[in-house]
Parts: C-alpha cells; structure tokens; sequence
C-alpha cells in the first residue's frame, strides 16, 4: 500500500508552500523504515564487518551479508554475484577497469545508447583513450526509443565485443526493450551491461529474465541512503574477471611480493565498505516489497497519463520522449523560457524540478538543445500536486509573455 506519510520530509515547506518533490530522477526520498534503520545501526550495532572475531562484528557482519542475500533475490541472482559498490557509477566504473581492460584491445566496439546518462559514457571514452576501443551509439526515433533496426545492424558489425545500455533514460523516461538486444547480443557472443539505476526503483527487474551479463543500480534512487550501489555480475564472469581495486578484504594471503585474491563476492570489494548504507538499502529494498512494485507501477502509469494530458494544454511547452512504454520522467523546454530559470522561480513556490543536461549532454545534443527543465515523479506524488506544478507553470509562461 502506499503511504505518504512514510516519508517525514514530505511535510516540509518552502517558503511556507508545501513541498512538491519532482527530482526522483535525481535521487528519491526516504522513507521512515531507511531512516531508522541507519539511525539504529549506528546507534546500536556499529563495527566493522569481516575481520572482527568479536560479538559485535559478528553481529555487524551477519546484517551487512544478509542484505547481500536480500538484494540476490530481489533481482533473482546469487549472493556471489552482489557486489556492494558506491552506486551504478562505481559499477560501470568497476566493469570497466576490471572486465574491460582485461578483455577490450584496439579496435572492439562497445555499443551504447545516444541516451545514456554520463556515467555509461564517460568509462568507455576513458577506454577509447586509453585502449583504443571504439564507441557506437543506438539512434532514437523521434518518440524517444531506441531506433531498433539500427541497434540490430550495430550488433552485427564484427568487432562488438560489449553492449552498454540503461533500461531507462533519466531524461526521457522510456522504458527500452533491454531483453531483446541482450538476447541478440547472447547470440553473438557479445557481453551486456545494463545500467537499472533508473529502472529498478519502478520496475522489477530479474537478471535471469534480461539474461544480462552485469547491471548496476544505485540504492539512492530507490529510497536508501546515498553511497550504496550494486553490481550484479554472471558468476562465471565474475571469477574470470580481475579486480581493480586492492587492499584489505579483498585477499586471501598477502606477502611483501606477491598476493592471492578472495573468492567471489569479496575480492571486488576491497576496504572498509558502506556497512549503514548497506543496512539503510536493505531497509529501502524491504520497504519497496511492502508497497509492491503492481502498486508502484499503476499509481506511476497513472501519474503519467495525468500529467501529459495537463501538460499538453500548455501550448509553449514541448516534451522529449513521449513513446508509450514511460516512466513519469518528464524532460520539457518552454518556448522563451531558459529551463534554469524556470527550475529558479518554481522552485519558490516550492516544486524542487532539475534543469540543465541531466549528465546526458550527448542526448541533448542529439535532441538539438543545449538544457531542458525535468519533472521526475514517484509512486508517493499526486495529481493534485501535478494540478499545481501546471498551474504554476502556466502562470509563468503568462509572466514571460
Ligand atoms: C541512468 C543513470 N545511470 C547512472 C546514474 C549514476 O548514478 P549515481 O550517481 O548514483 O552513481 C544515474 C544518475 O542519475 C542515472 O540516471
């Protein structure tokens, strides 16, 4: 069921307006259960994981792994194949140093979307540097999905050796078709990665049924903390893969001139990690089951269906992305208004919207403007909040005139 009321920071007000939070994209709020079950983690059972020999990490250890376990059958994986990172940043990072320099020479292409947000792009250009490898971009059409037969013919030139895709744009808000390309590539020997860090707080997602090879997520934009992240990795990659990062955890034996590497999960997780941020995900993760994704998914597709009905009443507004299968991530321009501006002046009458690229400047380069204003919404916003996000923006548009 979805309660409002779960997420205290809802009652807040800006100016002395209500506050109408419409950056999900960006990250999401939280709800009560996250925010106490950080809060008492630190309070109660703060220490360190995996080295302890002590009741107290034992204790830290067993909550730390068994969020490990939650997010293995939240995602429909196993428990080896988690691991904690900071976000989906760090996953695409990680798969990038350490899958892809071991595996990538001069000349293999790598094939992403055109709508992939920075943190999909700018590792692989890091490779292109350094490597030589080449990057190949899926088209859009003009509602903003994938332009399928050009992605087809992409996967087909020889030289693929890795597709990098999110399942959701955190522009334009499509949900792209990620298991038809990801069983192609299969066909083809060629690895998949998907980035879910849009999808996975409005989709269920199972990695058997995408049959992908790695997906990262961040626990930030699914109501847990910031800083926490997953990647799922295919066992059998996973063991074949070196790690990039050293230091404690993440060996078996170390010697001044030589060292042995853990098994799976832990030999990609060196260092002390995240431990609240993982207790905090596996708060968020339990809290999302509770509402239930069939839930999520109808008050969302209603939110969605509500708000481009509204929106379209406003003639100066245009919006990107509008084929059927949406998210409610809503990217506009307003005919004579800077998006900056516009994000400014609403945000005093307290609606909290994003402006500028999105980290997705090629996307916006490839819809022709440089910034657009982006209203992203969750399953805990209402009409009657989209009822006064448009009247405030009619009043603007009326202001500007
Ligand atoms: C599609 C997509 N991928 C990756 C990221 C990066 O996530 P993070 O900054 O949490 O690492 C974002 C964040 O907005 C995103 O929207």
């Amino acid at each position: 069921m979805i309660r409002r009321t779960d997420f205290p920071i809802l009652n807040k007000k800006i100016k002395g307006q209500p506050l109408v939070y419409f950056d999900n994209a960006s990250t999401a709020q939280k709800s009560r259960p996250v925010i106490e079950a950080v809060s008492n983690f630190y309070q109660n059972d703060n220490a360190n994981v995996h080295r302890g020999l002590n009741p107290l990490a034992d204790e830290a250890t067993k909550k730390y792994e068994s969020v490990r376990n939650l997010v293995a059958d939240f995602i429909g994986a196993k428990k080896e194949e988690i691991i904690f990172t900071s976000g989906a940043t760090a996953g695409v990072n990680l798969v990038a140093r350490s899958w892809g320099e071991a595996n990538l020479r001069a000349g293999d292409i790598v094939v992403l979307s055109i709508a992939e947000h920075h943190a999909n792009i700018v590792p692989w250009l890091q490779l292109q540097k350094k490597i030589g490898i080449k990057l190949e971009y899926i088209p859009l059409e003009a509602d903003g999905s994938w332009d399928l037969l050009a992605a087809k013919k992409l996967l087909n030139k020889r030289r693929v050796r890795l597709l990098a895709v999110s399942q959701v744009s955190n522009v334009l808000g499509i949900i792209n078709p990620v298991a038809q390309l990801t069983k192609l590539a299969k066909q083809k020997g060629i690895v998949t990665l998907i980035d879910a860090a849009q999808s996975v707080a409005h989709l269920k997602i199972d990695v058997k049924k995408i049959a992908c090879d790695f997906l990262v997520f961040s626990g930030h934009k699914l109501g847990g903390p910031t800083g926490i992240g997953i990647l799922y990795g295919r066992q059998e990659l996973l063991l074949a893969t070196p790690p990039f990062m050293g230091g404690g955890d993440m060996i078996s034996f170390v010697k001044s001139d030589s060292f042995g590497v853990s098994d799976l999960p832990y030999k990609f997780e060196a260092g002390t990690p995240n431990i609240a941020g993982v207790v905090g995900l596996g708060a968020a993760l339990k809290y999302l089951e509770s509402v239930g994704y069939n839930s999520i998914h109808k008050q969302e597709q209603g939110l969605t269906i509500y708000f481009l009905q509204k929106i379209k009443k406003l003639k100066a507004v245009k919006i990107f992305g509008t084929a059927k299968a949406k998210l409610p991530i809503f990217a506009l321009t307003i005919n004579g208004i800077h998006p900056h501006d516009a994000a400014d002046i609403l945000g005093q009458a307290g609606i909290i919207l994003r402006a500028g690229h999105h980290c997705a400047q090629p996307l916006h380069d490839y819809l022709g403007v440089p910034a657009t204003l982006r209203a992203s919404l969750s399953f805990y916003n209402t009409k009657k909040e989209i009822d006064y996000f448009v009247s405030k923006l009619a009043e603007l548009i009326k202001a500007f005139k």
